[in-house]
Formats: C-alpha cells, structure tokens, sequence
C-alpha cells in the first residue's frame, strides 16, 4: 500500500473540505503544531476564539485579537475558516445574565451579529448561525431549547440571527449546528425529528439558511451505533438544499479498555465507520475534528475516563504523531465515491471560503 497523503490531498480528491477546531494558544507558542494544520487541513474552526465569553468583555467592548490572529494563519495558508457561534445558550459572558432583558435582548444579538460577522465579511467559509437550539427534554410542541435567547426574545430569535447574519456577511454559508442526531437510540430520533422540524419551519419562511453541522461528538463500543438512521437525516438535508458538515467530530473511547493499542484500534474503526456512513450523502461537504491532538481535547475535563487514564479521542497524540484514526480518516476518504464538483451557485457562495 502507498504511503497515506495528507488529509487534505485526499479529502479534495472528493471535493471535501477537513480541518480541526484550533486553539489559539497551541497556534501562538506550538511551530509544530501550526506546521501540521498547515500541511493536514483545508478548513478550521476556532474552538473558543470566536464565541461570545472570548468576544465581549464587557457590553460595549470587543475582543478580537485571538479571532484576528487565527483569520490571518489560516489566510497565510490557504485553509478556510468556520466561524462558530454567533447565538448559542452556553458560553455567554458573564454580564449577560445581569444586563439583557426582554426590552434589549433583539438588539444585543444583532448588534453582536452585525459588528462579528460583519468583520469579518467575504472571509469566512460559513457561520454557525445559532448553536445547539433544540432540546426535546425541554417539553415544548416546537422541541425548542428553553434558552436565554428563547425566553428573552421568543423563538423569532432564530430568524432574527440568520437574517442579520445574512446581511452582515452575504457570502457566509450560513449553518445551523447541532448534537445527539447522529445515533440510533429512542432521544437522538426525538431530536433528529425536533431538528428537522424547526428546518422545515425556516426554510419555509424563507429564512437564509444553507447547512446543517452535526457535531459528531460519538462514542466508541458500548450499544452506540451509528447508520441508518443518521444517513436518513442527511438525505432530508438534502431535500431541503442544505449542504452537511461534520463539525465537531471526536471519540469518546470510556467505554474501551485501557489498553492503548485496542484503544486506538476501536477508536479508528469507529471514525471508519461513522465517516463511511456519512461520506455516502453527497451533499455532506467538509469534516472537522475537535481538536488535533489527543491531550487537548476538551473530553479529558468534560468526561474523564473512569480508570483516570487519558481520553485518546482525535486523530494525533499529545506529541503530535498520527494515530490510527489518522489513517482510518485517509482510508474512509479515499473509499469515498468520488464527488461531483459543486454547482456554480454554491462556488460563487462558497468561493471566498
Ligand atoms: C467546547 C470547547 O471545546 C471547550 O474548550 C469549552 O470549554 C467548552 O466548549 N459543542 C460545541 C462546542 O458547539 O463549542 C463545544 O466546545 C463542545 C460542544
């Protein structure tokens, strides 16, 4: 067998897009680290850079040097970005409770969206416009998350984030992000139902809107199983022009033993399996991890492994050398069915991207 290529060489082969989520601290102080995102990937994202808690300091301040300083690397490198978010209920700063109201809520999120997306107009790749809106264990007939957003400015809100995102940056692909639609189990149908629901809703009323992300934070061994059901989902994107990317993908490997090599292994064929799943719907564009390397992954906080050992749920180790999943990514890509290349309207959207 030929030596694998780099993620990026193979994922053009079929006019896919991959890439991680960066941290802008490992970027500032890691050459080796920005050597390999330069070499692997032809799309990122800003793991926490671009969010509200990163952005707004205070009400009337804005924080954009770490935001900045990732447009201008992956400028330098020819990799296009995602931005991600512009409205989510988590990660707001710490202001935000105390200061918006009912009265002034609708004008803090479009000021937010006009100033941050308009910024960086005809440079970003698209917009995770409104992030993880959908909670059915919420209760409500519409399967809305009861958000701040939500309560402050009732479910308008969504509209209102993707129109002003659409006048702030009209090349933007404008994305609607979201997780626990990728499994087969009884909750992830709810929500897949809940998420295509509320795209119904909006496309019918004719709210911009191109792409959906699935996060794809899954889990390997156990009773996850990933297929039919996800690929069903994808299609209906399909049918209402919505373009897919695989946004957020990593994982969880608790449920493995401790074992690396068996860890790795399963780890691999879960990314194996899962992307060969998805890389069948055509209109499913770009994949991006969660991160590079293994140990700084945002799972070793969120949910250690009960054994204490260290979560191993991306495609590189804490030095930075590719594991398994590395070449299970390559393999699930090469195996593609080579892509049509998109249609004029989605390169003259997607061009600057
Ligand atoms: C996570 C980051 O990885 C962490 O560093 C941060 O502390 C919390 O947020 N879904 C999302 C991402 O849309 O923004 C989250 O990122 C992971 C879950």
């Amino acid at each position: 067998m030929s030596e694998p290529r780099s993620l990026k060489a193979q994922a053009a082969a079929h006019h896919l897009l991959v890439g991680f989520a960066l941290n802008v601290q490992q970027l500032r102080e890691s050459e080796a680290y920005r050597r390999l995102v330069a070499e692997q990937s032809s799309i990122a994202v800003a793991e926490n850079a671009m969010k509200w808690s990163s952005l707004r300091p205070t009400p009337d301040q804005y924080f954009f040097e770490d935001a900045d300083f990732l447009l201008q690397f992956t400028e330098t490198n020819r990799i296009k970005l995602r931005g991600h978010n512009l409205c989510w209920h988590e990660q707001l700063p710490k202001w935000f409770g105390p200061t918006a109201t009912a009265a002034n809520a609708r004008s803090l999120l479009t000021e937010h969206i006009r100033t941050v997306a308009g910024r960086y107009a005809g440079r970003i790749h698209s917009w995770d416009v409104v992030n993880e809106a959908v909670e059915p264990k919420d209760g409500r007939p519409d399967g809305l998350r009861d958000s701040p957003w939500l309560k402050l400015i009732g479910e308008s809100y969504l509209e209102v984030a993707f129109r002003t995102a659409r006048q702030a940056d009209p090349t933007a692909l404008l994305t609607y992000n979201d997780y626990d639609i990728e499994g087969e189990t009884e909750y992830d149908a709810a929500k897949r139902s809940a998420v295509l629901l509320l795209l119904r809703r909006l496309k019918q009323r004719n709210v911009p809107i191109d792409a959906v992300g699935i996060q794809s934070h899954i889990s390997a061994g156990g009773q996850h199983r990933y297929g039919t059901s996800l690929q069903q989902f994808i299609r209906s994107c399909r049918e209402m022009d919505l373009e897919v990317f695989v946004t957020e993908m990593d994982v969880d490997d608790r449920e493995l033993p401790r074992d690396v090599l068996q860890r790795d292994a399963g780890v691999a064929q879960t990314y194996r399996s899962y992307l060969d799943t998805v890389l069948r719907e055509q209109n499913v564009r770009a994949v991006l991890a969660w991160g590079v390397d293994d140990a700084h992954s945002w799972l070793q906080a969120k949910r250690p492994r009960n054994d204490g050992a260290p979560h191993r749920p991306l495609l590189f180790d804490e030095k930075l050398r590719p594991k398994p999943a590395f070449a299970a990514v390559i393999g699930s890509f090469a195996a593609a069915r080579p892509l049509p290349a998109p249609s004029a309207g989605q390169a003259l959207r997607g061009s600057k991207r």
